[in-house]
């Protein structure tokens, strides 16, 4: 029997809260507004057995359908969290993160994403060892995941590995970190290998982009100058690092003509670098993370030790106005997605660096918050149009990882991956009420309009009346293919390419 209650999650299938009746496989939303990034109705949405079945106004059903009248509020697809790290070990430090498959999920779905696709970490640099672990660790889901896989190091193995990968286990994307020198940081030359291996594969190079030699010689340079302190970590890896590395990245992709994906986009810097590339019309793809747009690093210079090591991330927060211009940049579609980078560590977990901000374990918090404040912060303040919220925080997700439309969408046919959003209801975010396993939360005390009243995962409700009712081992494994829209037409640039090549020169011989 899988039916228990613990923290307010109703575990099982049966509702400790006895408001959400046991799983019913026919759906009715009646009367909401249903919004997908190209249009948005007034319409009814029916679901039976997972999946979308009928979207129009005015369905009739039988009365065994269970009804949620949507009058007045949003309908739209469930969020799709492209950057997140759960059950997540620094072996270095002998930690994991706090929220696992579980928990973390768990989270997500109280915040309206239905699901998250998770970085594996190799073991000693085997990829096939990670895959198998994290296939384990995931074995408890509740909602949907799917997986990027990280390279630490290049050999024959790490390239059969990959293919291995793509061709028979659903994964179509690689992230190389240019950071964590000594631990998992990559050098150019493998960069060049891994990028020629994924346009080979159609699998999608994302990298990580910090210059981590320049790091390294500026955490030195703070402990040389006595700064100890959480403030230490921003200090150390200033802004321009960060477009050095993003700068490079794109040079070297555009080098091997195969499309890039910029994971967390914390500053102007490394902003104003894709969006160049985009102009000159190179496929790069740039996802700024919640915390990089409503958040800055005032919180790193905090008295209070436990609080401003809440914030230490990498690449860190940053000062006022890089926020301000990244969401500018997200609502004029110079950037694309938004993440989370969820990383959830608890304040014994962060306390490890509190004689040196070096050792405070990265990561911040957002898997719960994501939805609710893209709402408030670009619907809310009129930056995007509803529309829009749907394309970055779902729908674009999906097309570059190329599960659209069976995610991101509200359309017959795609999987019931659904939340219903009430515009004149408001959250407020705190950590005794939030449902990550961590003490502290980076939004503590945040309050905003919008508020995700229903999330439906593969056609059940699993969130209603501020109640969540999952199932562990509910949550499918979403295998992804390659090739995505992103590489249609590469192969005629690099024909082009071969083409404008001059025939060798031939030189008489020297008689000298
Ligand atoms: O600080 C962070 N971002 N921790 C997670 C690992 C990563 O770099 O994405
Ligand atoms: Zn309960
Ligand atoms: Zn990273
Ligand atoms: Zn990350």
């Amino acid at each position: 029997n899988n039916q228990f209650c613990e923290g307010g999650i109703a575990y099982g299938e049966s509702s400790c809260g006895a408001s959400i009746p046991s799983s019913s496989n026919k759906l009715l939303i009646k009367g909401g507004t249903v919004v997908n990034a190209h249009h948005q109705q007034v319409a009814d949405v029916y679901v039976e057995n997972g999946i979308i079945v009928n979207v129009q106004p005015n369905i009739v059903v039988e009365d065994d359908v269970y009804v949620i009248d949507a009058t007045g509020k949003f309908v739209m697809p469930g969020g799709i969290d492209p950057h997140t790290h759960l059950q997540n070990e620094i072996g270095s430090m002998g930690i994991e993160t706090v929220d696992d498959f579980f928990s973390g999920q768990a989270a997500a779905l109280a915040g309206g994403t239905t699901m998250h696709i998770d970085f594996i970490m190799p073991i000693d640099g085997n990829l096939t060892a990670g895959f198998e672990a994290y296939e384990n660790k995931a074995k408890k889901s509740c909602m949907d995941y799917g997986f990027h896989v990280a390279i630490t190091k290049w050999d024959e193995d790490v390239s059969r590995d990959m293919e291995i990968l793509v061709k028979e286990k659903g994964i179509n994307s690689f992230k190389f970190f240019m950071a964590y020198k000594g631990i998992v940081m990559v050098n150019d030359e493998l960069l060049l290998q891994g990028f020629k291996k994924c346009k080979s594969l159609g699998a999608l190079a994302m990298v990580h982009a910090e210059n981590g030699d320049a790091v390294h010689a500026g955490q030195q340079k703070m402990i040389e100058f006595g700064i100890t302190g959480p403030e230490g970590h921003p200090l150390s890896r200033p802004a321009l690092l960060e477009g050095e590395a993003t700068s490079r990245a794109i040079r070297l992709a555009n080098f091997v003509n195969t499309p890039l994906y910029v994971v967390h986009v914390m500053s102007i810097d490394a902003m104003e670098e894709i969006a160049k590339a985009r102009k000159s019309g190179q496929r790069v793809i740039g996802e700024p993370i919640v915390s990089g747009l409503a958040l800055d690093d005032s919180w790193l210079w905090h008295p209070d030790f436990k609080t401003a090591a809440k914030y230490v991330m990498s690449p860190p927060i940053r000062s006022k106005g890089h926020d301000k211009a990244l969401r500018a940049a997200l609502a004029t579609g110079l950037l694309q997605l938004v993440g989370t980078d969820h990383c959830a560590w608890n304040s014994t977990q962060k306390a490890l660096g509190i004689d040196d901000f070096r050792q405070i374990p990265n990561g911040v918090n957002g898997i719960e918050e994501r939805m609710h404040l893209v709402w408030d912060t670009m619907v809310e303040s009129g930056q995007i149009s509803v529309t829009d919220y749907v394309r970055v925080t779902s729908t674009e997700c999906a097309r570059i990882f190329n599960i659209y439309p069976r995610k991101g969408a509200i359309l017959p046919g795609s999987d019931a991956d659904i939340i219903i959003l009430n515009p004149n209801s408001s959250f407020v975010i705190t950590a005794k009420s939030h449902h990550s396993r961590s003490d502290t939360n980076v939004y503590e005390g945040r309050k905003g309009k919008g508020k995700i009243e229903v999330t439906i995962a593969g056609g059940r409700v699993v969130w209603e009346n501020n109640e969540l009712k999952v199932v562990p081992g509910a949550g499918k494994y979403i295998q992804m293919d390659p090739f995505s829209y992103l590489f249609d037409g590469l192969d005629k640039k690099d024909v082009i390419y071969l083409n404008s090549l001059q025939a060798p020169v031939k030189r008489a011989k020297s008689t000298t």
